[in-house]
């Protein structure tokens, strides 16, 4: 059995005093894809901001495992902090070049002589021709890749994606996740990754939970996710019979 990461229990939040999120309990265990499925508003960022220690929920704990103590969002040391990487779903960039971009956690991390580092990730993401292009002037595709090596290059223990491949092409949907199973396969990193694309959790994920209203309806291996989900509504969420 891996270690868990995370441990949950009675997790509640709301904003203005409406609840959006209520878990009873959740483990997520070190090492795992884990793809959180659902449609929009069922609470998906609210549950990663709140992985994320963005946000603390306004009831119950949520504690992250990454050393001897458990860390919650009150406690957490920045050498910790530093272990957990995060994809927004609409990253937001340096008005700079792609390569200082991908460059800068490693010098805000005092690390002055990364150019071999960034070159390598540079060629991961396939951008070594645009290494000095503006941020502003890559595509949708382009900056959701640099958005991504930004956080590849510090080799966070644990990654949480907000929809990193959501409106961008084909082309691009498998750039980004060859370079996630990669990562999974070279780091062992934990992924944690919001998607309301069914297919994109069959191909990536360990395993799979269904969000709806906020509550987590079933979390299982893929397999059993797909295959024989236990729950009706995963069933016809899977199905595409789910109206949202
Ligand atoms: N900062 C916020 N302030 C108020 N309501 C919010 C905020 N963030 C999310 N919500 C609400 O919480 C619910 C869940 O949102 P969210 O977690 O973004 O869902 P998802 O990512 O699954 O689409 C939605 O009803 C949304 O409107
Ligand atoms: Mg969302």
């Amino acid at each position: 059995m891996s270690k868990v990461l995370y441990a949950l229990k009675d997790v509640e939040h709301s904003y203005a005093q409406r609840t959006v999120l209520r878990i009873p309990a959740l483990d997520i265990y070190t090492g795992e894809i884990l793809a959180l499925v659902g449609p929009s508003g069922a609470g998906k960022s609210t549950l990663l901001r709140l992985l994320a220690l963005l946000e603390a929920p306004v009831r119950g704990t949520l504690h992250l495992h990454l050393g001897e103590r458990p860390i919650t969002k009150a406690d957490a040391r920045i050498h910790e902090r530093r272990q957990l990487g995060m994809v927004f779903q609409r990253p937001i960039l340096l008005s700079r070049s792609v390569r200082a971009n991908v460059a800068y956690g490693l010098r805000l991390r005092g690390q002055r002589d990364a150019n071999a580092q960034v070159d390598a990730m540079l060629e991961r993401i396939a951008m070594r021709d645009l290494a000095d292009a503006r941020a502003q002037t890559l595509s949708g595709g382009e900056l959701q890749r640099v958005a991504l090596a930004r956080a590849l290059i510090l080799e966070p223990r644990l990654l949480l994606l907000d929809e990193p491949t959501a409106n961008l092409d084909p082309h691009n949907v498998h750039l980004i996740e060859t370079l996630l199973r990669e990562q999974h396969e070279r780091y062992h990193t934990t992924l944690v990754l919001v998607t309301h694309n069914v297919f994109q959790a069959k191909r990536l994920a360990t395993r799979v939970a269904l969000l709806l209203d906020g509550e987590l309806v079933e979390i299982a291996p893929s397999a059993a996710f797909f295959e024989s989900p236990r729950d009706p509504r995963t069933a016809a969420f899977i199905s595409g019979d789910l109206i949202y």
